[in-house]
């Protein structure tokens, strides 16, 4: 697939993808959302060295301004719920993705946008950065998982009140709510993202995709998440990297994970 709405650039394993339809406050439209398939459900899974994944938007005043309104006329009496389903498939993927995904939110990040930043591993904002969930002021509900991720960042008390209002919050209520975990300074998101990311990546990546799994698990209403915890454990005890970490550990030096 060549990417029309993505601008994807990979340094050193780690893949930075702008959404880039800054003149629509990259909403989300149909191709947008299909590209966003194929990386998390093909092309970045294929992909050898991956460490992590930035998702970002193009500009300074969006991340993500929501799914695409326009297209939404001419939905029918069946495209609602069409719609939905494929949004949240596409949203499953990026949770589940076996590489940590942060999402760098510099701007609006509404409607699908707080979802698709909701659907990330971890969100890093800046201070320009607004989320909210406005669909009832079209008249609609959120359908990509925002009724159901909202709750489990902020609580029930707090999600209902945001799906109820409209109302949107700034960056430092969303750091003070639990539904980001860093406010940087303007323009400092993506970068900030990268050194997280780099961080992560001096760990054991067998681990890092099991501890993503587990914690999926936790939400997972056909999944006991303890279960889900000691398959994980033993699997990474089993890791020539788990020999690896313990044995830099006693010779006291940096371990050199291989990712097996
Ligand atoms: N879909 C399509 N186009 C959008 C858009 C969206 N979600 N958000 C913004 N745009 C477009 C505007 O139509 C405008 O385009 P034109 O210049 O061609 O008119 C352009 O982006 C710039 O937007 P504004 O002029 O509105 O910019 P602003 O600074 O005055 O306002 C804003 C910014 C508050 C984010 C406002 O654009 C807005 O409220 N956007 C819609 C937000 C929204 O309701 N999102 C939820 C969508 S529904 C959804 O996401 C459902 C779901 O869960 C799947």
């Amino acid at each position: 697939m060549t990417y029309q709405n993505l601008q994807i650039e990979e340094t050193d394993g780690i893949v930075l993808i702008t959404i880039n339809r800054e003149k629509a406050l990259n909403a989300l439209n149909k191709q947008t959302m299909q590209e966003l398939r194929h990386f998390f459900g093909a092309d970045g899974l294929e992909r050898e060295g991956i460490k992590g994944v930035i998702l970002t938007g193009a500009g300074e005043k969006a991340f993500v301004a929501g799914a695409d309104i326009k297209e939404f006329m001419g939905l029918g009496d069946s495209g609602g719920q069409a719609l939905a389903e494929y949004g949240q498939e596409v949203f499953f993927m990026v949770e589940r993705f076996p590489h940590p995904v942060i999402a760098a939110v510099n701007g609006f990040a509404l409607g699908g946008g707080c979802e698709l930043a909701m659907a990330c591993h971890l969100r890093i904002a800046g201070p320009n950065a607004r989320f909210g969930q406005p669909e009832v002021n079209l008249g609609i509900i959120p359908g990509y998982g925002g009724t159901q991720r909202l709750i489990q960042y902020i609580g029930k008390t707090k999600a209902m009140e945001l799906l109820l209002t409209a109302d949107m919050i700034g960056a430092d209520e969303a750091l003070q709510l639990g539904l980001v975990n860093k406010v940087v300074e303007a323009g400092a998101e993506v970068e900030a993202s990268r050194k997280m990311l780099q961080k992560i990546a001096t760990k054991g990546p067998v681990a890092i995709s099991k501890i993503i799994e587990t914690v999926n698990a936790y939400f997972a209403v056909d999944q006991d998440g303890f279960q889900t915890e000691v398959s994980a454990f033993g699997a990474t005890t089993r890791t020539a990297d788990f020999v690896e970490g313990a044995t830099a550990f006693v010779e006291k030096r940096k371990a050199d994970f291989k990712g097996v």
